[in-house]
């Protein structure tokens, strides 16, 4: 496996960062997970604003110049030979001495791994997975902007322990003032009287990259859409329920709670829209 490192592809065995490195110190950094489909890049100039994004938001100049990322992402897929290919990119504050000023480190460090894309079990997509909704809130945007695509994944790692604990896929979390917000990897779709309703990013969640795409796709087929607050109670109203994100694309929802979402089966809008998706993917290939 060749990982790039700063400059360099190296071998997986050379591919180590300093334990001085504020990453690994503070999870002081940003990352993107991206998706190469056939060797094409799932929506990449999106990914590579939201990147440039998150370090601007935490006072972070990326280390490599915008024009050459996607030629370091294509190596990246064929020097492993792959096709489909989960690419993440990861930009640390880079090595220095320890404590809290980013001024201590002259130099991100950059990482770009690429390995074989590995799918969801079939079944899941089939059947449709169970969440819970759970007591660990989503990061205040006013402390840590859920926009930031940050090394810092604690609150969502709890609320993934909370998930498991509760044997559930995964878990809703809900903002401080009780609203939905998202999952811990992925965004939250639900579809209530025949419209197609998900929280809004005021809400405190990333903005989604699949979540974009699939607005867009449901605005240009003429799906109601509605961006918004809503509490817990609005999914007990909720015909079908979906998450999407990079790697699951659309992901039905099968139950919140142990309860059945609608029949407890995907939905015909979850059917159709990801039968959109599959449909206009090479219309957002690079
Ligand atoms: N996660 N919300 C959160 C908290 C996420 O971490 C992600 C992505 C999403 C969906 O974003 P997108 O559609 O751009 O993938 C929403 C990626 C897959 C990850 O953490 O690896």
């Amino acid at each position: 496996m060749w990982i790039f490192l700063n400059d360099k592809f190296v071998d997986r065995k050379e591919a180590v960062v300093s334990v001085f490195d504020h990453g690994y110190l503070y999870g002081d950094g940003i990352y993107e997970t991206l998706r190469a489909y056939a060797g094409r890049i799932f929506m990449l100039q999106q990914h590579l604003a939201r990147l440039r994004r998150s370090g601007r938001l935490i006072g972070l100049d990326l280390p490599i110049p915008e024009k050459d990322w996607p030629a370091l992402l294509s190596a990246a897929i064929s020097r492993n030979g792959l096709t489909d290919a989960y690419l993440r990119i990861t930009i640390s504050r880079g090595e220095g001495e320890i404590g809290l000023d980013p001024a201590l480190c002259p130099r991100p460090t950059a990482v770009i791994l690429a390995k074989p894309f590995a799918p969801y079990p079939s079944h899941l997509f089939q059947d449709g997975v169970s969440l819970a909704i759970l007591q660990v809130r989503r990061n205040l945007s006013a402390a840590l902007s859920p926009q930031i695509k940050s090394l810092n994944f604690l609150n969502n790692i709890l609320a993934k322990q909370e998930a498991t604990r509760a044997r559930a896929f995964d878990g809703i979390m809900l903002n401080a003032e009780g609203h939905l917000t998202e999952c811990t990897i992925s965004n939250l779709f639900f579809v209530r009287g025949g419209r197609l309703c998900t929280p809004s990013v005021e809400c405190g969640i990333l903005d989604g990259i699949t979540r974009e795409v699939v607005l867009l796709l449901a605005r240009e087929n003429g799906v109601p859409i509605e961006e918004g607050r809503y509490k817990a109670e609005a999914l007990q109203q909720a015909e079908e329920c979906f998450l999407t994100n990079t790697t699951m694309e659309i992901m039905p929802v099968r139950e919140i709670n142990n309860t059945p979402v609608g029949s407890g089966r995907p939905g015909p809008l979850t059917l159709k829209l990801q039968e959109l998706f599959r449909r206009n993917l090479s219309r957002f290939l690079e």
